[in-house]
């Protein structure tokens, strides 16, 4: 069992695209099990291998008690949408209500390499969006409206954990984001 820090909004690994995984080996097995106990931890519903540094393209849930991963995934997004509260590990104590898809189909591997394919409506759909965005570089209040974000972006400043991160003299970067939200946000 080992819980990796959590990386944290500003951190320029959330704002890069994720690699494919391409070996199927001890190490992969390994980031599975660090990611779900990190997430198990936090705690939450959802993590993304960038989200600890890794810029792989992984991430794991737990949902509604049951707990899964996929790798290297790609997504089908059912046509109607729903609204909901959502937040992410990487911004701390923040919620934005934010459109998704209502249904997703997630195709990619397990961590031996399987081919598995995750059907979730409601909130496990929302759960793989948010973490396939993850895997772009894409962070949730990329998703909502100018207006939205701009209030988002002002309460992040004002957070103490973004604050630590300036008195550390970490690296920022704080993009707008160029990726194709599907229509769904501006
Ligand atoms: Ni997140």
């Amino acid at each position: 069992m080992a819980i990796q820090p959590i990386r944290f909004f500003g951190d320029p690994v959330l704002a890069t695209p994720a690699l494919p995984v391409d070996t199927f080996d001890k190490e992969l097995r390994i980031l599975v099990e660090d990611l779900i106990d990190t997430m198990h931890e936090a705690p939450g519903a959802g993590l993304a291998a960038p989200q600890i540094g890794v810029s792989l393209r992984v991430f794991v849930w737990d949902i509604d008690d049951v707990v899964g991963h996929l790798i290297n995934p790609t997504l089908d997004l059912s046509s109607d949408e729903q609204d909901g509260d959502e937040g992410c590990l990487s911004f701390p104590g923040l919620l934005y209500e934010t459109k998704r898809a209502y249904g997703a189909v997630a195709k990619g591997f397990n961590m031996y390499g399987d081919p598995i394919t995750v059907d979730g409506t409601e909130l496990l759909a929302r759960c793989l969006q948010h973490e396939t965005d993850h895997l772009d570089g894409i962070v949730f209040i990329d998703r909502l409206s100018k207006s939205e974000r701009k209030k988002a972006m002002k309460e992040i400043r004002n957070s103490d954990w973004f604050g630590t991160l300036q008195e550390a003299g970490q690296e920022i970067q704080m993009k707008v984001s160029p990726h194709n939200t599907f229509g769904l946000s501006i």
